[in-house]
């Protein structure tokens, strides 16, 4: 069998649906439930794992999952060893820079950067050959230029409601995210024929979308 580690939530679910458009597992209700953690379908020769979206690329590059669902900003931040195969489409968002509107930023000094990805902030900055202090938070990261903790915030943006509903904007963006399909450097070699079936049926699948 095939192990997929899709991440919880609403990325999880969509990437689902498109396993079912593409034929790999069987439409309509497959038992799919947000609390069970292993969804079974021995037909189809396929199981499916729910897990963070932060932890899917660690279940696929240590091989406990052969395929995975990860958004493009997590493998920027934790650069895992798995091959990136497709760009799935969904999923879309971008990683910016945000402030509050009147921050005036000040190239001398030191910017302090709150943020759930350090790695992705540290980088950007130090390409522009900036000195930056990080403070790595693990949520609601747009608290922290309210209350002072930070000049600015490195983070997802979406729709930009969160931003917009507490006096928030966008000063830059680094880059655009989407979902990506991933898989065990391993299992691609070894499983290649199940898994580049189900990789040419995902991509036919997103081509036939546009
Ligand atoms: C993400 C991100 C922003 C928000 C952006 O947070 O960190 O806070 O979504 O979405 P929007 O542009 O559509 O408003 P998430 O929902 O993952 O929760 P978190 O704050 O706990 O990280």
């Amino acid at each position: 069998m095939i192990s997929i580690a899709l991440p919880k939530g609403r990325l999880g679910e969509k990437a689902l649906k498109l396993f079912q458009e593409a034929g790999i597992i069987p439409c309509g209700d497959i038992g799919f439930s947000s609390r069970k953690l292993i969804l079974e379908l021995p037909g189809s020769g396929v199981r499916f794992f729910w897990v963070k979206p932060s932890d899917v690329a660690i279940y696929v590059e240590r091989g406990a999952a052969d395929i995975g669902v990860v958004g493009k900003d997590i493998l920027e931040e934790s650069s895992p060893d798995v091959y990136e195969v497709l760009d799935l489409g969904m999923g879309r968002c971008r990683m910016c820079v945000a402030a509050k509107k009147d921050f005036w930023d000040n190239p001398n000094r030191t910017l302090s950067v709150a943020t759930k990805f350090p790695t992705i902030a540290s980088e950007y900055y130090e390409r522009q050959s900036r000195r930056i202090d990080v403070i790595k938070l693990n949520g609601s990261i747009e608290l922290a230029p309210i209350l002072g903790l930070s000049d600015v915030i490195v983070d997802i943006v979406e729709t930009g409601d969160t931003l917009r509903e507490n006096d928030l904007e966008v000063f830059e963006t680094i880059f655009e995210i989407s979902a990506r399909l991933i898989l065990n450097k391993s299992s691609a070699k070894f499983r290649q024929d199940e898994i580049s079936k189900i990789v040419s049926e995902i991509s036919k699948i997103i081509e036939s979308k546009g």
